[in-house]
């Protein structure tokens, strides 16, 4: 029987982003921009190319740009129609989800990760949904990260856990999985851990952000007591969740950025300039100068 669809995903935009005050103190830092597009935007086209078809938002105080900027801004249409500039117009609406394809809820206090999926139950229902934390942006040289995820659910079914591999001193940072036996890139997980102490973690794979989750997770977030940091975990609610379903690890082709910290955000800049078909070569220039300045050695080509 083929697995349900995965056809909401949930991104928990609620967090305070203390680490990047002041710039974050009247702005979301999901609006931060890595080149010329905010974090958000990016993780939301990560979605949509593959294929979710409603965007669950759930939002704090100070978060209503985000609401206005997934929507048309018709004056600004206006402007750019009576300029003539129609195809900077249809790039704004192709960056743009459906009418009513777009849901805002609140979690009105920042109590944790798996608090705020829960407050995302009533709009997801019944059914699996992806869930993806904006902080962490991905970089893949074909397929999007979900869309890798999603090729692996349809596979497997369950709960899928989006992995990257990191060098052992990192493991500290992140929730660990270890795994049993499987094949390719997608493996059972028979455990996990937030953040092991250095030297403990079961395996360098990381859970970095990405998620497929079967709603029943919701009743079991909903009982979830305060866990690390006194704050509600969903790791803790996918622990208990395992216990009842398989979840699997799915090891995606290619990088994340932690844009919530400071310098995964300066290099998520750094790696998408040098990316950008319009920018990689004036940008790579301004770079070497940079360097070259620092060091005051001609950096290597
Ligand atoms: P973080 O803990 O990294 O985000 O949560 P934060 O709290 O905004 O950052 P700092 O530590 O204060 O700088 C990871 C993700 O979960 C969301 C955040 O918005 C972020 O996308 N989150 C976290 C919520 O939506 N609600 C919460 O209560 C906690």
């Amino acid at each position: 029987m083929p697995h349900r669809p995965v056809r909401k995903a949930v991104f928990p935009v609620a967090g305070l982003g203390t680490r990047f005050l002041p710039a974050t103190k009247a702005m979301p830092k999901e609006m931060l921009t890595i080149v010329d597009r905010p974090v958000i935007q990016r993780v939301v086209d990560e979605a949509r190319e593959a294929g979710i078809e409603h965007f669950i938002f759930v939002t704090g105080r100070n978060k209503g740009v985000i609401e206005d900027h997934f929507d048309r801004q018709a004056e600004l249409e206006n402007i750019l129609r009576a300029k003539g500039k129609v195809d900077i117009i249809e790039q704004l609406e192709n960056l743009l989800p459906g009418p009513g394809q777009t849901s805002f809820t609140r979690q009105q206090a920042p109590l944790g990760l798996g608090h705020a999926v829960w407050c995302a139950r009533e709009l997801v229902g019944d059914e699996p949904f992806a869930l993806l934390l904006p902080d962490m942006v991905t970089r893949t040289p074909g397929d999007g990260c979900l869309k890798q995820m999603i090729d692996g659910y349809n596979d497997k079914g369950g709960n899928i856990i989006g992995v990257e591999e990191v060098p052992d001193e990192e493991t500290e940072q992140y929730g660990v999985v270890s795994i049993g036996e499987g094949q390719g890139n997608c493996w059972p997980i028979t455990g996990m851990v937030e953040k092991p102490a250095a030297g403990t973690a079961p395996s360098g794979l990381i859970i970095m952000g990405r998620y497929i989750l079967q709603p029943e997770i919701f009743p079991i977030l909903k009982d979830q007591r305060k866990g690390t940091g006194g704050e509600i975990q969903l790791t803790d609610a996918m622990q208990a969740l395992m216990e009842i379903q398989p979840f699997h690890a799915v090891k995606y082709q290619g990088m994340s950025f932690d844009c919530g910290s400071r310098v995964g955000f300066l290099t998520a800049n750094v790696a998408f300039a040098l990316d950008h078909p319009e920018l990689r070569n004036d940008f790579a220039r301004e770079l070497r100068k940079l360097l070259q300045d620092r060091t005051g050695k001609k950096p290597q080509q």
